[in-house]
């Protein structure tokens, strides 16, 4: 008797995602999956990678056990690993029911979306309102939304509401489009769902960088011709300035070379390769950028707190609708912790954790413009110049 065996898919192959030049975000079309069960039997975080030249922070999709099966918030690319995973989720829990996009702006959580609810044809599709492409406004069906079970949260009414509590922050007028997301609470775990607003940071890199740490020892580096060298304390030093490059753009102890220097210090030995981006590098950072770290927290632990990019970029003449959100969300009964769609989840948390942030966010300079706010406050200040962002709404 000939007995078959089943030949393996190589892991390039499980990891692949065809649909990454929609978004050429690293690391490109191979996206591997960490996933994490947050809360046993009811919460699972499914992380992937995404940034710009080892600009890279995970990317969370969260998985809700409800009553009818399971629920898909923010997605991520569906790759044969990712689905693979998800199976093995419901052939303990049940069917995939629902997939969630809870943002109207955030393309990289938007784009994995038409596929996603391909490989689920059963799942209904909720999406938060006033989705938007750019540069021509698209019907929802030509971005790939599947027709006949796509509905608009909010205006169509909200999925599992006997089980989810479900709240928007926004919308906010952005000019192009807008900016606004929906919140989700799932009460039987305690667990809140956030995309963008709201982060957690962590001192140490994200589990998920461990299998290949190359964007943290990338940033570690002081100079273009140092070489890759790997230590838990280079992956921590690459972290915190990664962390400190996607918060500000460009912190204040950022110091952007010219070019001539870049050259000279480009095609080293050891660094000819893509890996190393042969060694261009086109940083110097300054004393300080590790104050400017420890200042996103608190005694060295992560702390909840308002994304800067978004205070500066979204929020700057929205804090009330900002504050509004937020105490809502402090009297959610039985709020236990927070899961963001990057950085660190879970955040452990309570309802006087969202009122004290509201309170911090009242009491502080709103969105400011100097130190490592600059390079953001400069973007801020040319949109509007050029009249791409409207100014205060008018009360
Ligand atoms: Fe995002």
């Amino acid at each position: 008797m000939s007995v078959t065996h089943a030949v393996p898919t190589p892991p390039r192959l499980r990891q692949h995602w065809p649909w990454w030049p929609l978004l050429p975000l690293y690391p490109y079309g191979r996206r591997p999956t960490l996933v994490r069960e947050l809360v046993p039997g009811q919460v699972w975080s499914f992380e992937q990678l995404q940034g710009i030249f080892y600009v890279a922070v995970p990317i969370r999709m969260t998985v809700l056990r409800i009553r009818e099966g399971l629920l898909l918030y923010g997605p991520v690319a569906p790759t044969q690993e990712l689905l693979g995973q998800l199976h093995q989720l419901e052939a303990t829990y049940g069917p995939v029911t629902t997939i969630v996009l809870a943002t109207s702006s955030g393309l990289e959580h938007k784009l994995p979306l038409p596929s996603l609810a391909r490989a689920f044809p059963r799942a209904q599709v909720w999406v938060s309102p006033g989705q938007w492409s750019f540069p021509v406004r698209l019907p929802l069906r030509w971005l790939g939304f599947p027709a006949g079970r796509t509905h608009t949260l909010l205006e169509d009414g909200l999925p599992h509401g006997d089980q989810l509590v479900w709240d928007s922050l926004g919308p906010v007028d952005l000019g192009l489009g807008r900016f606004m997301e929906v919140s989700c609470f799932h009460k039987a775990s305690g667990s809140l769902l956030v995309t963008d607003a709201l982060v957690a940071i962590s001192a140490e890199p994200p589990e998920l960088l461990e299998a290949d740490p190359t964007p943290l020892l990338f940033h570690a580096r002081d100079r273009g011709d140092e070489p890759l060298v790997d230590s838990a304390e280079q992956r921590r030093k690459g972290w915190q300035r990664l962390v400190l490059f996607a918060s500000y753009f460009q912190p204040a102890p950022l110091e952007v070379l010219p070019l001539g220097q870049i050259w000279s210090q480009a095609f080293r030995p050891g660094l000819r390769n893509p890996r190393s981006y042969f060694g261009f590098y086109p940083f110097r950072w300054q004393n300080g950028w590790q104050e400017a770290f420890s200042a996103l927290l608190t005694n060295g632990q992560p702390r909840l707190q308002l994304a800067p990019v978004l205070e500066r970029l979204v929020f700057p003449r929205h804090r009330g609708l900002l504050l509004e959100w937020l105490r809502r969300l402090s009297r959610l009964q039985g709020i236990s912790q927070m899961v963001g769609a990057h950085y660190l989840a879970p955040m452990a948390c309570t309802g006087t954790d969202f009122a004290r942030l509201a309170a911090e966010l009242e009491s502080r300079p709103w969105a400011p413009s100097s130190g490592d706010w600059a390079t953001l406050a400069a973007i801020d200040d040319r949109l509007l110049a050029w009249g791409l962002v409207p100014g205060a709404p008018s009360e």
